[in-house]
């Protein structure tokens, strides 16, 4: 296993390298502010508008920051906690355009604590841009001042708008993000408060904006690149184990319609976003990511393991939280983690709620929602699957096994919600039976 983790650390490290080159431009930027002639004549001016540079100091500062951390999220607080000396926000929202620039996406979203449930609620939310206010901000990039959102939606009736203004938001600045002149979506700041947006705020944050903007765009990349091969690593350690055949794609179809069933039952109304739902379909197809350290002798036993062989087998969970966290060190330097639910996931998915599992033994809610809903995918795949250690169960005997494990393997709630819906997982079980295995 020691070769295994080596391969794939080596093969991480180098696909990591070869992209941030590709991305480092942006230090240009930092040596023409490095070079920016600070003289003697200059001195004095600078004095007279020291709130100016001090501004300006702060926005090298991003810059610098956007260049060593290139997670977004980080990047965000950042900005968040920096500029709200200069201007008066209480939630920064940014929406990105999706579908050929016809839909606008909440994407990333930071507030106050008072209305921390804000960010959650508008990330996810999609609104058709030629049936939304937003249209000239996107076509024209002309940045729009709200100084009474309640009066000025009075005739309009989105979603979006709806949301700011039950969460308290009175004023807003949206402005265009554009990267090379092409719109790419918009941000913009609230406030609490009526009226407190000016023309100064405009210019200064269309320069933040640029910023952003290209932040943004170089993390969209990085985001991608890193998930893609992340999942390339599963699906090649997936492989070594022919049978399993589509079990990657299950996984996800499984856990994300259990996630479904739980939206429809309003259960754990609070942690299930729309963000949830797609961490849940993004990540869940890893969970088992880690058995690429495992040694094909263990791995790919024909019969039942002994007791050192399951012990080997259990490592599985802790080498996938390796991976995922040697792949976040790559590119993150700060607090945020891009796979915070795929790290819960991997680890937490052979947990059980009786406290019973492994690797940690934790019991009940300790266990994160994502890996109880992935342990009940990830067990009724098992089940109904060819394994080289076992025959395939039919859905009647793997779902009456899953029920009677609830309270004790699997949560309670969670399996209720899946008793009311077991008509429905019938069906998605049977299309899967209709497609022969791709191997
Ligand atoms: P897996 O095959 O993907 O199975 C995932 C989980 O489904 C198992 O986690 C277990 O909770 C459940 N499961 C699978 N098959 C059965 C079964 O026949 N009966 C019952 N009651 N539950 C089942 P677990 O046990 O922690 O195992 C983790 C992984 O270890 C398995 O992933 C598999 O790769 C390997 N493994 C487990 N037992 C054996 C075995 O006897 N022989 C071999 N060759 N591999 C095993
Ligand atoms: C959001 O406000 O985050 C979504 C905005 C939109 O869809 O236009
Ligand atoms: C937004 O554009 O989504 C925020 C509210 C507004 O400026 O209309
Ligand atoms: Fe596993």
């Amino acid at each position: 296993m020691e070769h295994n983790n080596n391969r794939f650390h080596g093969y991480l490290t180098e696909q990591m390298n070869s992209w941030l080159n590709k991305i480092s431009g942006i230090s240009a930027l930092n040596k023409a502010f490095a070079s920016f002639p600070l003289t003697s004549e200059l001195k004095p001016v600078l004095d007279e508008i020291s709130v100016e540079f001090s501004k300006l100091d702060k926005l090298i500062q991003l810059i610098e920051n956007m260049n060593k951390d290139v997670s977004f999220d980080g990047i965000l607080n950042y900005i968040y906690s920096t500029f709200s000396e200069f201007i008066p926000y209480s939630h920064i929202g940014i929406a990105l355009l999706k579908d050929n620039g016809r839909v606008l996406e909440g994407s990333y979203g930071r507030s106050d604590e008072a209305l921390e449930s804000l960010p959650k609620k508008l990330v996810g939310l999609r609104a058709e841009v030629s049936e939304t206010s937003l249209v000239g901000i996107v076509r024209d990039g002309t940045p729009r001042v709200i100084n009474d959102l309640y009066s000025y939606t009075q005739h309009k009736d989105a979603q979006y708008n709806r949301i700011l203004i039950e969460a308290g938001i009175k004023s807003s600045i949206t402005l265009p993000l554009k990267v090379n002149e092409k719109p790419i979506g918009i941000i913009f700041f609230s406030n609490t408060n009526k009226d407190v947006y000016r023309e100064e705020h405009i210019e200064f944050l269309k320069t933040l904006s640029n910023s952003i903007a290209i932040s943004l765009n170089k993390n969209i990349f990085i985001d991608e690149m890193l998930y893609s091969t992340l999942l390339a690593l599963t699906k090649m350690a997936e492989a070594r184990d022919e049978d399993t055949g589509d079990h990657l794609e299950r996984m996800k179809e499984y856990s994300v319609r259990i996630t479904e069933f739980l939206i429809e039952d309003n259960m754990y109304e609070e942690e299930i976003t729309i963000a949830f739902l797609k961490g849940i379909e993004r990540f869940s197809p890893m969970h088992d990511i880690g058995k690429v350290g495992v040694k094909d002798g263990v791995l790919l036993k024909p019969g039942r393991l002994t007791d050192d062989e399951f012990g080997e087998m259990k490592k599985h969970v802790i080498y996938g939280v390796d991976v995922l966290k040697t792949a976040e060190k790559n590119i993150a330097k700060q607090k945020y983690s891009m796979f915070k639910m795929g790290i819960e996931i991997v680890e937490g998915h052979h947990e059980k709620w009786n406290g019973t599992g492994y690797p940690y033994r934790k019991a009940g809610t300790d266990i994160p929602l994502s890996a109880r809903i992935v342990a009940i995918a990830d067990v009724l795949d098992a089940l109904t699957s060819k394994r080289p250690y076992k025959d395939a169960y039919n859905f009647e005997e793997s779902m009456n096994y899953i029920i009677n494990e609830k309270g004790r393997h699997f949560d309670p709630y969670i399996i209720e919600s899946l008793i009311k819906h077991k008509k429905e997982m019938k069906i998605l079980y049977d299309s899967f039976q209709n497609n022969e295995p791709s191997e």
